[in-house]
């Protein structure tokens, strides 16, 4: 293989490249990107590495999440809070049922540039540049908002950087300590929309943790401490490689480059093409990388993409995100898990299963079954336990405020319009949330006491 440096990315084919019309503006902005601090630090995407690799034995278990698209507009305290203590509690509930320490990752702090399935979009023989998220246009359907801006770029930077500071502030305070159960106790959030069985359920849950924390801490047990701490890890889209490229470096006293954006950057269906770009980038990076992978996947290229990009199959590298729809997973999966084990390839499986259960209303809106998503989930669990592999993860479209996008879990078609506010695909609102965490729980404990 060819050499490697952060732009040489440059001389491959992009698949959802983006046409920006004044190369000397883009120069400018990449060029002050290089000279900002970095978002994340070296040390840490080593940390999520070595937990990743401990998740890829079994030891542990990832949740990662967040809105399909966050948008600039949305970089608001309660709306990061609310993503925070959702994937708190779902965590512990994960924690509850499979008996591991949860990995949490958000999908935030940079995931602002989204892949579309056609690159235009008409609207009464007005035709323009679809939107690629708000780290390249703007939404309004008019042909200066549609523009891909060099200074989103900048823009996405500040936003990522304040809600990561908040988010770091959080996580250095009362939230990261599970000694302040207001941040994780149900009764601080006065939800009266709950059922009352997801409600009992979270109550004896979290009775049984905080007795459990105060048992240990009367024998005297010192773990206790590093245990009760919450940790969140950041994760986006890798799609637009000159953010990627203008904030990746060699650092101080550490071997490899380090894109420092996010801790955990993913490919997407969209550009995991082998001698695409993003290929080509993602394999010169020291960080943990996911790659999404539908029901369309050919076992022998995704073989050869893991070659690729971790040719020395190191521990906790690579994750593979399997989103074939509940319709496809029995009949995908089987062979692609069993191409990967074949093949002695060291990844950590996850599933997605929003992105292959998309549906549309009558109306024309986009939505997700809470049920679909569940079937696609457990579905996903059981062709591991067949393979003898493990699944070690889940990846979820959601977010901890009460809207109304995806359907079931108790929200029927006729209340998609009250309140459907995504930039992008519909996501799991709080209750769905919490409910999703508790029978993904409950598979766990069934293959738990069946193994
Ligand atoms: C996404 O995660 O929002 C996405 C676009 O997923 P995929 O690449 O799996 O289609
Ligand atoms: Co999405």
């Amino acid at each position: 293989m060819s050499s490697w440096s952060p732009d040489s990315w440059k001389s491959k084919p992009a698949a959802q490249g983006v046409a920006y019309d004044d190369p000397a503006e883009l120069a400018r902005v990449t060029a002050k990107l290089r000279e900002l601090p970095p978002l994340v630090t070296s040390w840490e995407i080593e940390k999520l590495r070595s937990l990743v690799a401990e998740a890829q034995e079994g030891k542990r278990f990832l949740l990662q999440g967040g809105d399909c698209a966050e948008t600039l507009a949305d970089c608001r305290s309660p709306i990061i809070a609310n993503k925070l203590k959702i994937l708190l509690q779902m965590s512990l509930v994960l924690i509850h049922g499979g008996h591991r320490p949860v990995i949490r990752v958000g999908r935030f702090a940079g995931q602002y540039a989204k892949p579309r399935s056609r690159p235009t979009e008409t609207r009464d023989g007005v035709t323009l540049p679809s939107y690629f998220g708000d780290l390249v246009n703007r939404p309004e359907f008019t042909a200066e908002a549609r523009r891909a801006d060099p200074v989103l770029l900048l823009r996405g930077y500040e936003h990522a950087a304040m809600t990561l500071n908040f988010i770091r502030s959080l996580s250095a305070g009362g939230f990261a300590d599970l000694h302040h159960p207001e941040y994780w106790d149900l009764s601080f959030f006065q939800r009266v929309e709950l059922p009352e069985s997801l409600r009992a359920g979270y109550k004896q849950m979290s009775s049984q943790i905080a007795e459990a924390l105060r048992f240990m801490e009367a024998l005297g047990d010192s773990s206790v401490d590093a245990m009760s701490r919450v940790d969140f890890y950041t994760s986006h889209e890798g799609l637009n490689l000159e953010y990627e490229s203008a904030q990746t470096r060699a650092v101080p006293r550490r071997a490899g480059f380090f894109d420092l954006t996010t801790h955990m950057p993913w490919i997407g269906e969209r550009t995991r093409a082998l001698g695409g770009a993003h290929v080509e980038f993602f394999r010169g990076v020291r960080n943990t990388v996911g790659v999404k992978v539908g029901p369309s996947a050919d076992p022998a290229e995704i073989i050869e993409l893991l070659g690729a990009l971790d040719p020395a199959n190191e521990p906790g590298k690579m994750v593979l995100i399997t989103r074939m729809g509940a319709g496809a997973v029995e009949s995908k999966l089987p062979g692609l898990v069993e191409a990967v084990t074949r093949a002695g390839r060291r990844v950590l499986w996850v599933s997605d299963p929003m992105h292959g259960n998309m549906i549309q209303t009558a109306s024309g809106l986009k939505t997700r079954d809470f049920d679909q998503i569940l079937r696609e989930v457990e579905m996903t669990f059981d062709v591991h336990a067949r393979a003898g592999t493990r699944l070690g993860g889940v990846h979820l479209e959601l977010t901890g405020d009460d809207v109304t996008e995806c359907i079931g879990g108790g929200i029927t078609e006729g209340d998609l319009d009250k309140s459907y506010l995504t930039a992008c695909d519909p996501r799991l609102n709080y209750r769905q949330a919490l409910e999703m965490a508790f029978r993904v729980a409950s598979k766990m404990t069934d293959g738990r006491t069946s193994a």
